[in-house]
C-alpha cells in the first residue's frame, strides 16, 4: 500500500519536473547552452528517489487529505532540484567520479572538454569543475522559482519560501562543518550530530515544514513535524554512511571505498575510532583518508569496523532514531491524518532499511 504511493507519487514527481525543466529549456537558445540543459535533465533523471518532495507532500496530507496535491508537487520540485544542485556541488567536493551509477555530474563536462577542445588550450579537469559549480548555481537558482505559484494563499507561500531559505542556510553551514573536519580525524560523535543535522536532516525538515505550512498547520504541529524530520533525516544519514561501506556498489551507485579514502567523519568511522585499541588504531590512521589505500587496506578497515562493534553500533542508532520519529509523530496535537501518519513512518522506516 505504501510503496503503491510512494511509486504513484514519484511519477507525479517526475511528471511536474519535467514539464518545469521544459519551460525553463526556453531560455537556454544557443547549442552550447542547450547540451547544458541536456545534461542537467539527464542529471535529474538518473534515478534519485524523490525522497524528499514525497515527504513534503505526505506532510502536507497529513495536514489536510484534501490538499491540492499538484500545487505541493509543484511547489516541492523545489526541494528536488536544490537537493540535486547540492549533490552536484557535493561530487566535485568530494572528488567523485560517480553518482547515482554514471558519471558525476562535473566529469561529464570533463569528458566533453577532452573529446571537444585541445587539452593544452583547455584543461579537462578544470573545465569539469567549473560546469559543475555552473550546474550547482543553475539548480539552485531555478530551485527557488518552484516555490511561487499562486495555488496557495500568498503569505502561506511567503512563509515556506522563508523556511526553504533558513533549511538552505543549515545545509550550507552543515556542509561548511564536515569541509573542516576532513582534515581532522578525531571527531566526536556529537560534533557530527550537528554536522548532519545540517547537511542532511535540514533538508527533511524543510520538506516536512513546507508541506505542513501550506497545507495550514498549527505551529504544534509544525514542531512535531519538525523533530520527526530532523531524527528521520539524520537516521537516513547514518544508514547513508552505513550502506556507502557496506552495501552493494552496484545499488548505490558509488564505489564503497571512497568514504574511507576521502576520510569522510560518519559515525562508522568515530565509533571504530572510539573503541580502536592501540594497534587498530595505527593502522585507521595510516589508512583512512589516504587515496592511494590499496583494497587490502581498505577491507582491514571494514573488518575493524565490523570488530570494534561500530557497524552495530550504527544502525542501533539509526533504529533508535526511527524510534524517536514514530513517538513524535504519535504526540502531535491536534492529531495528524492517521493515513498519511503512517506512511510517514514507512518512508523513515525506508530511510533506514534501503540499500540505495
Ligand atoms: C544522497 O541523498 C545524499 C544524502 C543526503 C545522503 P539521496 O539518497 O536522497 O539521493 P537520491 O536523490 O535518491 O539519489
Ligand atoms: C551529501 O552528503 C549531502 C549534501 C550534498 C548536502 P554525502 O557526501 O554524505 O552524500 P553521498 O554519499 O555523496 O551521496
Ligand atoms: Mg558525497
Amino acid at each position: 500500500m505504501f510503496l503503491t504511493e510512494y511509486n504513484r507519487i514519484m511519477k507525479k514527481v517526475e511528471k511536474a519536473l519535467k514539464q518545469f525543466l521544459e519551460e525553463k529549456s526556453k531560455e537556454l537558445d544557443n547549442p552550447f547552452l542547450s547540451h547544458f540543459y541536456n545534461e542537467i535533465e539527464k542529471f535529474l533523471f538518473s534515478g534519485g528517489k524523490r525522497i524528499r518532495p514525497i515527504l513534503m507532500l505526505l506532510s502536507s496530507a497529513a495536514i489536510n487529505p484534501n490538499i491540492d496535491e499538484d500545487g505541493i508537487i509543484r511547489a516541492s520540485l523545489s526541494l528536488e532540484l536544490l537537493h540535486n544542485a547540492s549533490l552536484i556541488h557535493d561530487d566535485i567536493m568530494d572528488n567523485a567520479e560517480t553518482r547515482r551509477g554514471v558519471a558525476a555530474f562535473h566529469k561529464t563536462f570533463e569528458n566533453y572538454s577532452k573529446m571537444n577542445y585541445d587539452d593544452e588550450i583547455q584543461n579537462p579537469e578544470d573545465f569539469g569543475v567549473a560546469m559543475g559549480i555552473l550546474g550547482g548555481d543553475f539548480l539552485y537558482n531555478v530551485a527557488y522559482n518552484a516555490i511561487h505559484i499562486n495555488v496557495f494563499p500568498p503569505e502561506k507561500v511567503l512563509q515556506a519560501s522563508l523556511e526553504f531559505n533558513k533549511g538552505f542556510f543549515k545545509v550550507v553551514r552543515g556542509v561548511i562543518i564536515e569541509t573542516d573536519f576532513m582534515g581532522k580525524l578525531l571527531i566526536s560523535e556529537k560534533e557530527y550530530m550537528e554536522m548532519v543535522a545540517g547537511k542532511t536532516a535540514a533538508l527533511f525538515e524543510v520538506a516536512t515544514k513546507m508541506g505542513a505550512i501550506l497545507a495550514g498547520a498549527q505551529d504544534s504541529q509544525l514542531e512535531g513535524l519538525e523533530n520527526f524530520a530532523k531524527s528521520a533525516g539524520i537516521a537516513f544519514q547514518i544508514v547513508d554512511d552505513i550502506i556507502g561501506t557496506f552495501g552493494d556498489a552496484k545499488k548505490t551507485g558509488k564505489p564503497t571505498d571512497s568514504d574511507l579514502k576521502e576520510g569522510k567523519k560518519t559515525l562508522l568511522l568515530i565509533k571504530t575510532l572510539e573503541n580502536a585499541d592501540k594497534y587498530q588504531k595505527d593502522l585507521l590512521t595510516k589508512i583512512v583518508g589516504n587515496r592511494d589505500s590499496n583494497p587490502e587496506e581498505v577491507e582491514q578497515v571494514k573488518n575493524i569496523m565490523v570488530e570494534t562493534g561500530a557497524l552495530d553500533y550504527s544502525r542501533s542508532q539509526a533504529k533508535i532514531l526511527f524510534e524517536d520519529c514514530v513517538k513524535y509523530l504519535n504526540n502531535i496535537n491536534p492529531p495528524l491524518d492517521e493515513k498519511y501518519k503512517n506512511f510517514l513512518i514507512e518512508i523513515a522506516k525506508m530511510g533506514i532499511q534501503r540499500e540505495k
